[in-house]
């Protein structure tokens, strides 16, 4: 089965995009412009939360309504996705919230684990995973399989760029889960940088 990616073409996404790319955006800039992309694209993940119909009074009548019926997780891949996390939770601030902290052995840019804390029953649960970069897909697709382990099994991916080495990465390993993004890069650089990407997202979200 080949995975899904969506790339969104919204105007608002590419134009935070552009100021997250940017290499004189100071780190506070950095941080509204990543926290409002995640909002508008988190908007588009959420679309496919399941639903139920109900019924509420209103000042008039009764009228025919929407409801969710589904609980929803965000999980944030440490250091990065935690600059994710305020926008989607704008959007279900009901959500639960769960932390896989991992960083890349510098080398080999495998992803080392060293911190998990999730929510329990995560079976139900619509998981959506937030790190804004997915260069070569590594700590992407264990942070799936560790969800997965978990019980999870409605699990999309929302980055804000990838590479297409991380794409099909992710997609070889965990097929099912849909990959949104806001910026397709075609390569990766010899350190494991995407490129143009926006550098190290951890470094200038958190200035260090
Ligand atoms: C960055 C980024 C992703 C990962 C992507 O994290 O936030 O988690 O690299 O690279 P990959 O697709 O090649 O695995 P990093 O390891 O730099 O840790 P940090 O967020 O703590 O800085
Ligand atoms: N992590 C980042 O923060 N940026 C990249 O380009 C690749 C991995």
């Amino acid at each position: 089965m080949p995975g899904r990616l969506i790339v969104s073409d919204h105007p608002l996404v590419l134009e935070k995009l552009a100021l997250l790319r940017d290499k004189r955006t100071a780190p506070e800039e950095f941080r509204r412009a990543m926290q409002a992309a995640s909002a508008l694209l988190g908007c588009e993940v959420l679309r496919a939360v399941r639903t139920r119909r109900a019924v509420v009074a209103t000042p008039l009548r009764r009228a025919k309504v929407v409801a969710l019926d589904q609980s929803i997780t965000v999980v944030a891949i440490l250091r990065a996705g935690l600059g994710m996390l305020p926008g989607v939770l704008s959007l279900v601030p009901s959500a639960r919230i769960g932390h896989i902290g991992l960083y890349r052995n510098e080398e080999t840019l495998n992803p080392v684990r060293y911190y998990v804390r999730l929510p329990r029953d995560l079976a139900d649960s619509y998981v959506v995973l937030c790190d804004p970069m997915l260069a070569t897909g590594g700590s992407a697709a264990e942070a799936i399989r560790i969800l997965k382990t978990d019980g999870a099994k409605n699990i999309t991916l929302l980055s804000l760029i990838a590479s297409r080495t991380g794409v099909g990465r992710v997609h070889a390993a965990h097929p099912e889960v849909p990959i949104y993004t806001a910026g397709l890069d075609p390569k990766l650089n010899d350190k494991g940088y995407i490129v143009p990407g926006l550098g190290d997202a951890g470094d200038r979200l958190f200035a260090t």
